[in-house]
């Protein structure tokens, strides 16, 4: 069994996750900060392809030039040293207090140019570093309270962002994208863009479409109690998903950031399945990083962090395995015809059929059997899920 990662694998890791010194709003840091040369060093060693990073995690906000450029030519040497990339940047537009009330949907028109020029300087960055991504998370692009936001207005603002830099990347020539990443709340009260949903509703809106998609994570789909693998799924029939954030989280509560698969380790199946096996009978697959944002939990020491870091990375790969066991599986595939999970590509009307010739079929109304419905008929989900559940267990 190959649950030892590879670069093939594609694992990424944000700074700030391994990075997490573990404060929350009740306590302090429990571990010593991080340094980015240790960070990609240790992932490089563990099997990671990728690092990512916030502009303020590897140089802090408000540093000087100097000090900016010696993060970077210290992340650049690193980098060289270990082959390793960094596919994905992100602006934080959230830790400062200029950005309380948000950067692209403050009510403050200063805020929002600021913010803008903050993003516009670290895109330069992602284009020097390669990096093909820039995600966008609008931690901060919310309210607290109904009167204090208009949501109308907060879109148009942001689409107002979103349509200058899709502009921007594309006068420059930079080949890159971007990934709206949705949250329903935390820390704002109620988050803009809460869910894929809405997301991908808005991307419709602007002016360049073709160049933003989402980064949907795992735990804030389920904080919404929204079934996380239907969402990607959803994001992939659009062509959307242009990344991804893995981890775990257990129910609607605060966003845990636990280690992938554990949270909600059957859905987390479905995912890597679907991922890695397209659907049912193969077809759209996901070939970007699997980038894990999660937060090694403040219970753990700095041997803690890397444990997590490989326990992500094992997860994935032992899901994928079981995946493939599954699909394998003859029995599987009977359950799934049997269950007729097929027959949804079958279009509903024939080739070249009209409504009239619908009303005209009587097979389809007057003279089809409804009632056999009533007692029979039955589906087979619980045996196909079964079957599933106990591939996931490595009972079969
Ligand atoms: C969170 C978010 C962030 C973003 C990150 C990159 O809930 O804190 O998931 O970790 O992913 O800011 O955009
Ligand atoms: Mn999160
Ligand atoms: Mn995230």
């Amino acid at each position: 069994m190959a649950a030892t990662p590879t670069r093939e694998d594609k694992f990424s890791f944000g700074l700030w996750t391994i990075g997490y010194n573990g404060s929350d709003p009740f306590g302090g840091p429990t571990r010593p900060p991080l340094d980015v040369v240790e960070a990609v060093t240790r992932l490089s060693e563990l099997g990671a392809y990728g690092l990512t990073f916030h502009d303020d995690d590897l140089f802090a906000f408000g540093s000087t030039d100097a000090e900016r450029q010696k993060q970077i030519d210290r992340l650049k040497a690193a980098l060289a040293d270990t082959g390793l990339i960094v596919p994905m940047i992100t602006t934080n537009l959230f830790s400062a207090p200029v950005f309380k009330d948000g950067g692209f949907t403050s009510n403050d028109r200063a805020v929002r140019r600021f913010a803008l020029r903050k993003v516009l300087r670290n895109i330069d960055l992602a284009a020097e570093l390669g990096a093909k991504t820039f995600v966008m998370w609008g931690g901060r692009e919310g309210a607290e309270y109904d009167a204090a936001k208009d949501i109308r207005g907060a879109l148009e603002r942001y689409r107002e962002a979103v349509n200058l830099l899709g502009d921007y990347v594309t006068d420059k020539g930079y080949d890159i994208r971007f990934a709206i990443e949705p949250k329903p709340n935390e820390p704002r009260g109620d988050i803009l863009l809460p869910t894929v949903g809405h997301a991908l509703a808005f991307i419709t809106t602007l002016e360049r479409p073709e160049l933003v998609g989402v980064n949907p994570e795992v735990g804030h789909e389920q904080m919404a109690g929204l079934n996380y693998a239907a969402g990607i799924a959803q994001a992939l029939y659009q062509g959307k998903l242009f990344h991804i954030d893995l981890n775990g989280q257990r129910g609607i509560k605060y966003d845990q950031d636990l280690v992938f698969g554990h949270g909600d380790l059957a859905n987390a199946f479905a995912l890597v399945d679907l991922l890695e096996n397209g659907g049912p009978d193969g077809g759209q697959t996901y070939d970007g990083p699997r980038h894990f944002d999660f937060k090694p939990s403040r219970t753990e020491d700095i041997s803690g962090v890397w444990d997590a870091v490989a326990a992500n990375m094992r997860t994935y790969l032992l899901l994928k395995e079981r995946a493939a066991s599954f699909r394998a599986d003859p029995e599987v595939q009977e359950a799934l015809a049997a269950s007729r999970v097929f027959e949804i590509k079958d279009p509903t009307l024939a080739s070249g059929e009209t409504y009239d010739d619908l009303l005209a079929d009587r097979a389809s109304y007057e003279d089809f059997n409804s009632d056999a419905y009533f007692g029979g008929k039955g589906c087979g989900f619980v045996r196909l899920n079964q079957l599933a559940l106990e591939h996931l267990l490595g009972a079969r």
